[in-house]
């Protein structure tokens, strides 16, 4: 037993030296909180109308919008078919039962075509380096990003999204929070893959 402890002491003194330890540095790891990011970006509430090509995604499954709808010139839909013909500016009344159209306060739209903002099927630190840069993300600085992700009613609405559909699948404070740790450490993408 006494050459067993000492075993193991002597085992320690010879370990490398553990990281300093502050406790909440693990939940804090920028890179870590990134990935909490990159979960919420890339659910299907978010991942629908931040699409790879021109026409928004529907469902949990991310199928192409029905009725061939399209971007159009500015986000707002093609000619003849705006989104706004059919989204209106709050999601019907459960009454009116699953598959609505689902709406917001602000215009229900896509990304304009300058700065389509692609999360659907981006790696991780291809994600990260497009939100952090002005030009492809509509010129807004950690500031603008930080109010864009906690108060824009699109993003918002990601967590009261009608009938029928699920929520994104982490808390908004917890959202705002790792947004925070990561934009607070200088925003540091994860490595390459
Ligand atoms: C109805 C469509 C729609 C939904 C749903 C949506 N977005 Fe967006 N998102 C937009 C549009 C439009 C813009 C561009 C806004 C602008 O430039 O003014 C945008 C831009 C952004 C930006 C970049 C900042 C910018 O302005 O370019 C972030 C970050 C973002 N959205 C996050 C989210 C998250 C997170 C969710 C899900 C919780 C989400 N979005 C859901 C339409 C949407
Ligand atoms: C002809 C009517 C119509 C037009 C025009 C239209 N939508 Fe829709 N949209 C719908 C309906 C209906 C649903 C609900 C489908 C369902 O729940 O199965 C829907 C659902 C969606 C969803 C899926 C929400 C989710 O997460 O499941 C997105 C995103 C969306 N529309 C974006 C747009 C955008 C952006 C435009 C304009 C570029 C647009 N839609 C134009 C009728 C329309």
């Amino acid at each position: 037993m006494r050459r067993l402890l000492l075993l193991a002491l002597v085992a320690c003194t010879h370990a490398e030296p553990a990281p300093t330890p502050a406790p909440e540095a693990k939940s804090a790891d920028p890179i870590a909180s990134f990935a909490t990011v990159k979960t919420v970006l890339q659910s299907p509430r978010c991942v629908n109308c931040h699409p790879a090509g021109d026409q928004p995604l529907q469902g949990d499954d991310g199928h192409a919008h029905q009725q061939f709808v399209q971007r159009g010139p500015e986000g707002r839909g093609a000619i003849g078919l705006a989104c706004a013909t059919c989204h209106g500016k709050a999601n019907p009344p459960a009454s009116y039962g699953l598959h609505m159209p689902p709406g917001v306060s602000t215009e229900w739209r896509l990304p304009p075509p300058e700065h389509r903002m692609v999360f659907a099927g981006v790696a991780a630190r291809a994600l990260c380096e497009q939100l952090k840069d002005v030009r492809q993300n509509g010129g807004k600085d950690s500031a603008a990003l930080l109010h864009h992700v906690s108060e824009d009613p699109l993003v918002l609405w990601g967590w009261s999204p009608g009938t029928g559909r699920k929520p994104v699948p982490v808390a908004h404070a917890d959202f705002v929070k790792a947004w925070k740790s990561w934009t607070d450490a200088g925003a540091p993408c994860p490595p390459q893959g």
